[in-house]
This record gives C-alpha cells, sequence and structure tokens, in this order.
C-alpha cells in the first residue's frame, strides 16, 4: 500500500446515488438528497448513515490500481 493514497466509494451511503466532488467546498456531495461527506469520505451533514467506504490504492510502474477495502 502507498502511503496517503486511497480511493473512496463514489456511491451515497444513504439510497446509492453517485457522490460528485465539489471543488469550492472541498466536499463530496449527494445530489440526491444533499448529504455531505470530506474528502475521507466521513459524513459531515445530511442523511448518509455512514462514511463512504475506503479503499486501499497501489501504484506500480505509474499504473494505480484499486486493490480493495481499507
Ligand atoms: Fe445520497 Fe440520499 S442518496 S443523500
Amino acid at each position: 500500500v502507498q502511503a496517503g493514497f486511497f480511493a473512496v466509494d463514489m456511491k451515497c451511503t444513504h439510497l446509492g446515488c453517485m457522490v460528485e466532488w465539489e471543488t469550492d467546498s472541498q466536499t463530496l456531495k449527494c445530489p440526491c438528497h444533499a448529504a455531505f461527506f470530506d474528502y475521507q469520505g466521513k459524513v459531515i451533514s445530511g442523511p448518509a448513515p455512514k462514511p463512504l467506504p475506503q479503499y486501499k490504492v497501489e501504484v506500480a510502474k505509474d499504473v494505480i490500481y484499486v486493490a480493495g477495502l481499507a
């Protein structure tokens, strides 16, 4: 595992809509019912009952691999 890198599942933990990165606020926003997550997938506000799952990331020969749940 490459230190400092991870991936976050983009499927909202409320009802499964795809979250979107909001550059201005540096948050992940769900457009369906306005859940907000931080860059690590932790719930900031809204109806989402739990954080977005994180995945381990490996980098080898300039290729990024999503390796599994962190
Ligand atoms: Fe994301 Fe409801 S599906 S807040």
